[in-house]
């Protein structure tokens, strides 16, 4: 244990992080892991199944909010890496409830940026060279036109209430390298998709809409564009930057993989068609997308400029969507069960199970 790494995770119960604390177990075996997650409706321990608590794993059920509790962790286990991913992530929520958007990802942040500034800028830090990499967003950029791509440089235009609180998270994340010297890191990332990702986001919502053959809705035109990346692709990026990257240097991450949502859904609903023949209606999937009234300030276009990481740092992405699109399809049609406990949500009884 004496040679390991100790990287805390927030947020390693939701999507990403859950991919994350996997890739770093399986394949990294200089880290121990410990996950702080708040387990709100998006954490689920499924996501975690057959990662098993010991040397290399701790899970502490807590909010990031919660000062004492962090600074504790920090101490006792003498975090030397923060991956920072804990966050309320979906923008329709933030539009019809913002406070929890505030509290979480711009005190959650906060709360951290302290811990960490409190336990590695005193004297008698023991650790090793420490990083703090805040994971973020390129909604915080604003809206494209037709052309143009995000860059680091481009200026902040947040518009939503969620991409307003990563913003000032950025900020503040930023703002603790400049005044403490807090080694932080900030990486910006398109869209994500694959395993695990909760069934309010487009891909898995489409998914699991078109196999119970219920409407498929597609806000607005349709014609608002998204640059997809797969999970794993994110996951590697951000440990490249964790182990490559410059302290107070922002790195943005994206797949090159434009496309309309309109495209997207439909050809899921194909893929789905193919794989498994057509429904009992006997009409394509595709017949079910239902235009429906917009998202309020619905952002049309977003797409990165990754040479930043690719030049500095040599990352680029692995899957292209035409091939990540279908593991992904095939791995929801694999763990059908996993989504159903979501929508009956019975996979909130899982910390009591395994914990109490
Ligand atoms: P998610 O909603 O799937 O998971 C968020 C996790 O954070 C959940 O496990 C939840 O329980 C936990 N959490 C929420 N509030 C907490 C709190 N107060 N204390 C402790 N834990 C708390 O999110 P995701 O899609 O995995 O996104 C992870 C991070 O990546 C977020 O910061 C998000 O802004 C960023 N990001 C996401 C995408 C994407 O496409 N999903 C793209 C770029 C950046
Ligand atoms: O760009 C990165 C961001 O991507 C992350 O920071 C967010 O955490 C993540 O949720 C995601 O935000 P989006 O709003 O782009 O993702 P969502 O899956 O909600 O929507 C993708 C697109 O599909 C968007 O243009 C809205 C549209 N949409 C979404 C839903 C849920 C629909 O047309 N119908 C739907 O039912």
């Amino acid at each position: 244990m004496k040679n390991l790494r100790t990287l805390l995770v927030t947020g390693g119960c939701g999507f990403i992080g859950a991919n994350f604390v996997r890739l770093l177990l399986k394949q990294y075996p200089e880290y121990r892991v410990i996950n702080i997650d708040k387990l709100t409706y998006a954490g689920n321990l499924r996501n975690l199944d057959g990662i098993e608590e010991g040397e290399r794993y701790r899970f502490v059920k807590a909010d990031i909010c919660d000062s004492e509790t962090i600074e504790r962790i920090f101490s006792e286990e003498l975090v030397d890496t923060v991956v920072h991913f804990a966050a309320e992530s979906h923008v329709d929520r933030s539009i019809t409830g913002p406070a929890a958007f505030i509290q979480t990802n711009i005190i959650g942040t906060f709360t951290l940026l302290e811990a960490a500034r409190k336990s590695w800028l005193t004297g008698d830090w023991k650790g090793a060279e420490p990083c703090f990499l805040h994971v973020s967003t390129d909604e915080v950029y604003g809206s494209l036109g037709e052309t143009g791509l995000f860059s680091e440089t481009t200026p902040f235009d947040p518009r939503s209430p969620y991409s307003a609180s990563k913003a000032s998270s950025d900020h503040l994340a930023s703002a603790y390298f400049h005044t403490y010297g807090l080694p932080v890191r900030i990486t910006n990332c398109s869209n994500n998709y694959g395993p695990y990702q909760f069934p309010e986001k487009l891909i898995p919502l489409i998914f699991n809409n078109s196999m119970k053959a219920k409407s498929l809705p597609v806000y607005g035109d349709g014609k608002n564009v998204r640059d997809w990346l797969f999970v794993l692709d994110h996951c590697e990026a951000i440990l490249e930057v964790v182990r490559k990257g410059k302290n107070g240097e922002c790195y943005n991450i994206g797949g090159n993989n434009e496309k309309q949502n309109i495209e997207v859904v439909t050809l899921i609903c194909d893929i789905i068609d193919k794989k498994l023949g057509l429904p009992e209606s006997g009409e394509p999937r595709r017949s079910l997308i239902t235009f429906v009234k917009d998202r309020l300030g619905h952002d049309r276009r977003y797409a990165i400029d990754a040479s930043k990481i690719k030049n500095q740092i040599g990352w680029q992405p692995k899957v292209q969507f035409a091939e990540g699109i279908e593991k992904t399809v095939d791995w929801y049609l694999a763990n059908q069960q996993w989504v159903n406990e979501i929508v009956d949500g019975s996979y909130q009884d899982y910390y009591q199970k395994m914990y109490q």
